[in-house]
């Protein structure tokens, strides 16, 4: 049966125009507090024309980033209208947080959205703006992290509880290397989710299989 203990694969996909500063800073506690869970925690900085192929390796993808002059930083929206970051993200659950200077409620309303936009399709884990004083609390910091695991488990068990897989599927399933097995189940429960199915059938196996090879 599908197997809910894997650790959680997140990948932080970010964009600031300083260095060392107050993203930064909040990225690496981040990455540490999530860590602390057992999540496995890689980052990256966004560039607008880069290849994020690299995507698919993640369960998770954090996106984040300062306001600058009333824009989420470029280099993220960039990415989202430019690069192939929409193609890699279309099944992914998403966390979202942006560093600014404005009250919350306000910049809740006019800066997330410029990301949230890109984002229809997607599951929303978490999603935060920190104002200045939140980005060395620890007790925001802390709620953000329980927020994008609790709700990340809650979606596994939730699709687990409705999906079986038939007795073929599941041998199938067993020949394929232990290494690649997580992903191709993952892939493949996310698509009959996606597509109503409640049963997975060989034939959805190789539906799903078509489907990420066309991209
Ligand atoms: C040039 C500049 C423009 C900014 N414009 C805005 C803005 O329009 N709205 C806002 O809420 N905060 C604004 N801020 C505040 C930054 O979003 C906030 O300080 C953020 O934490 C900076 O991240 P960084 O240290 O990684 O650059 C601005 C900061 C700078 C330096």
């Amino acid at each position: 049966m599908p197997n809910s203990s894997q650790p959680m694969k997140a990948i932080i996909l970010y964009d600031t125009r300083s260095v060392g500063g107050s993203t930064d800073r909040f990225i690496d506690s981040l990455g540490r507090k999530l860590a602390e869970t057992g999540a496995y925690v890689e980052k990256a900085k966004c560039k607008a024309t880069a290849d994020y192929s690299f995507i698919q390796d993640f369960d998770v993808v954090i996106m984040g980033a300062p306001v600058y002059y009333l824009l989420v930083s470029s280099e993220l929206l960039g990415a989202l209208i430019q690069s192939n970051l929409k193609k890699y993200i279309k099944r992914k659950k998403i966390a979202l947080f942006l560093t600014c200077g404005s009250p919350e409620p306000m910049a809740t309303l006019m800066y997330l959205p410029q990301m949230k936009i890109h984002l229809m399709r997607n599951k929303i884990l978490a999603e935060k703006v920190f104002a200045p004083h939140q980005l060395t609390d620890d007790h925001a910091l802390s709620e953000f992290v329980d927020e994008i695991t609790s709700n990340y488990d809650d979606s596994l068990t939730s699709r687990h509880a409705s999906l079986h897989w038939s007795d073929e599927a599941l041998e199938m399933l067993d020949m394929i290397p232990p290494f690649f097995q997580n992903r191709i189940r993952t892939i493949t429960e996310e698509y009959a989710e996606e597509m109503g199915y409640t049963t997975i059938t060989l034939e959805v196996v190789e539906e799903a299989k078509g489907e990420m090879e066309r991209g």
